[in-house]
């Protein structure tokens, strides 16, 4: 067994051991009595009767041996702000604000939702709720409206923090109108509301529930505010994602297993070491922000750069596509990580970007969130001489899946392959109907794991667990496994490769959004009857939705004219309910839609066509004239 393989399997024979050696790697203020509670399948409870923090994992823990090293580094190449905070000088602002949501009523269990940008302010509120024990709930920056609304009623925050706007391509994109719309829609209305002034879009303050986070850190300036001592199993925050139904899915995430979750994968996998500066280009608002720009590197006393903007744009707002490079230089970035759409972003710019700078500090490229094809893992691995490392995972579990980890052994990597199980992770796959496990080589099916989970997998889903065991525990007929809706195969060395998803998750530029939320936003438009949204295949964004809508006036679209305005007016819809990202490429207009005969929309046959492909077994479609109709339309 190489060293890798035996470290996989002590994780898996013996949990309670493996984990208990991973928990020294953070601080308790009581150490665990039980590693893992798994009485209650597919509950899985992590460190049963240790209390710890979040915010003193990753901040109070270094004052002594790094206060005055740098942790949170903020870059905006859309305001031209750069400004470096030492782990005390986070300190500082982090209390700051825990003072300000205690002074607001904020304590232990309540929700508070962070609708920001990507600025130091969103780091300090996150971990400032940790600090009290409130549970956060980031909503992405880019949704808009409709999708705040539905969040904010499920969470139903005591106070939502928020700004006046971000920007993106020096373009101010506001927020506050978008929040109090959203609450308007909401029938849960938060007792507050926190703003930021950027001063980049004018704000109407209403009086009695809006205040600015300035007036309020005033009076906290020199706040001090212990952490409070949590239950390893206390709730530490709920991130929203989408899956098959039109209502998002609150991920609820534990405490203690989730900060030994990160502090190993942060030994294990990322190698990164504190001291060194850890560069990731995601944002706050999806999963990969949460662990790896915020809590992962600061649990292991790293640096880390909050970074707003373009990766085509300079500190000057003038166009420069090696920006990125330029920051692993200046601040000897050792470990970065990004997602292969941006890389396919950077392909276009000039390649000689890669040579200007010296990028000697960086040991490896880490991507994730989407399919990683040859042609740009090869690009980037040639261009930056480092190791790229591909690592597959979700909202769900919080850290890698399947990768390579470096810290434990330098397994080669493959093409195409996030590589092998990570340690705590019994990964399998299964026929999709039968359930049975395949085994041999390269056999397709759902990949799945095996209960219990490791430590900074989600809980359940936030008030709803019955939705959390039906929906991703009891997808595979007769076995209680962990459905990751991905599609995998296994090489005959172990490696995986993952093939796409099972149920209707798309992925735009490495962001997951539902085709049933996009559905029921364009179904509300007057003149749509009908609607089906498919991801198809996009060189640059890996995947766009494509609308296929019958409309109700069937003749009305016959004219093109009538047809460019409907669909101007779906695709203006769908970006002011939901946000850009989910606006879909095209709407096409057709007088049916494939389905069953029992009635269910055969979206799969749908996205086949759409990118060329054979759709497969079509004797259970009711009327094929259908989806020869879809056909046409794509061929012309
Ligand atoms: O379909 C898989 C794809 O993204 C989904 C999870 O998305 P999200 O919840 O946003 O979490 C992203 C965390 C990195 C997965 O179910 N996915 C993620 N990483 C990869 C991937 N597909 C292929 N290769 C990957 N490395």
């Amino acid at each position: 067994m190489s060293r890798y393989e035996d470290f996989h399997a002590r994780s898996i024979e013996d949990p309670d051991g493996f984990w208990a050696e991973q928990a020294q790697l953070i601080d308790w203020q009581t150490p665990p009595k039980q590693i893992l509670d798994a009485s209650n399948p597919p509950f899985a409870n992590w460190f049963v009767g240790g209390t710890t923090n979040l915010c003193h994992n990753a901040v109070d823990r270094h004052l002594a041996t790094r206060g005055d090293q740098a942790a949170l580094i903020f870059v905006s190449t859309e305001t031209g702000v750069e400004k470096t905070f030492s782990f005390n000088e986070l300190h500082a602002e982090v209390q700051r604000t825990a003072a300000s949501l205690m002074a607001l009523g904020v304590g232990k269990g309540d929700r508070v939702l962070i609708y920001m940008p990507m600025i130091p302010e969103a780091a300090f509120a996150m971990l400032a709720c940790a600090r009290i024990g409130a549970v956060h709930c980031v909503v992405f920056g880019g949704f808009a409206s409709g999708s705040l609304a539905t969040r904010i009623e499920d969470a139903e925050p005591k106070v939502v923090i928020s700004a006046d706007a971000g920007s993106r391509g020096s373009k101010v994109v506001p927020y506050k109108p978008l929040l109090d719309e959203a609450i308007r829609l909401s029938k849960y209305k938060p007792a507050a509301v926190l703003l930021t002034d950027r001063g980049l879009a004018p704000m109407e303050l209403v009086a009695g529930r809006d205040h600015l986070d300035s007036d309020m850190a005033a009076s906290h300036r020199d706040a001090v505010v212990p952490c409070a001592w949590l239950a390893s199993t206390d709730i530490s925050y709920t991130i929203y994602t989408s899956g098959t139904t039109g209502k998002p899915k609150g991920v609820q995430r534990d405490t203690g297993g989730y900060a030994v979750a990160l502090a190993a994968s942060m030994k294990h996998i990322f190698d990164g070491r504190a001291g060194e500066t850890y560069f990731s280009t995601s944002d706050i608002g999806w999963v990969v922000g949460h662990s790896y720009i915020v809590y992962g590197p600061l649990i292991a006393g790293m640096a880390t750069i909050l970074y707003e903007g373009l990766p085509t744009q300079g500190i000057d707002q003038q166009p420069d596509g090696g920006i990125w490079w330029r920051l692993v230089e200046k601040y000897k970035v050792t470990v970065m990580f990004s997602a292969p759409t941006a890389v396919r972003v950077l392909k276009k710019q000039d390649p000689a970007l890669l040579k200007r700078y010296d990028l000697s500090s960086l040991r490896a490229l880490f991507l994730a969130g989407e399919p990683l094809d040859e042609p740009t893992a090869r690009w980037i691995s040639d261009g930056l001489g480092v190791p790229i490392i591909d690592n597959y995972w979700q909202t769900e579990s919080g850290w890698p899946i399947i990768t390579i980890a470096n810290g434990v052994e330098a397994k080669p990597s493959k093409f195409g392959s996030p590589g092998v199980p990570m340690y705590g992770y019994k990964v399998k796959i299964l026929h999709e109907s039968t359930g049975e496990e395949l085994t041999a080589p390269n056999e397709k099916g759902v990949v799945v794991i095996e209960s219990p989970t490791p430590p900074g997998f989600m809980q359940t889903i936030w008030k709803d667990d019955a939705r959390f065991v039906q929906t991703y525990w009891k997808s595979v007929p007769g076995k209680l496994v962990y459905s990751t809706f991905d599609w995998g195969i296994r090489d005959a060395d172990g490696y995986f490769f993952i093939l796409g998803r099972t149920d209707d998750v798309i992925n735009v530029a490495g962001h997951r959004l539902g085709t049933r939320e996009i559905e029921e936003s364009i179904s509300g438009h007057a003149n749509v009857a009908e609607v089906a949204v498919v991801g198809v295949a996009d060189a640059l964004k890996g995947q766009v939705a494509m609308a296929f809508v019958v409309p109700k006036a069937g003749d009305a679209v016959t004219d093109a004219d009538v047809a460019l305005k409907l669909e101007g007016e779906i695709m203006k819809r769908v970006a002011d309910q939901l946000g850009a990202l989910a606006r879909p490429s095209r709407v096409r207009f057709v007088t049916g839609l494939p389905k069953t005969r029992s009635g269910k929309l055969l979206r799969r046959a749908i996205q086949a066509v759409c990118e060329g492909r054979d759709p497969g077994d079509l004797t259970t479609i009711d009327d094929p004239a259908t989806l020869q109709k879809i056909k046409q339309l794509i061929v012309a």
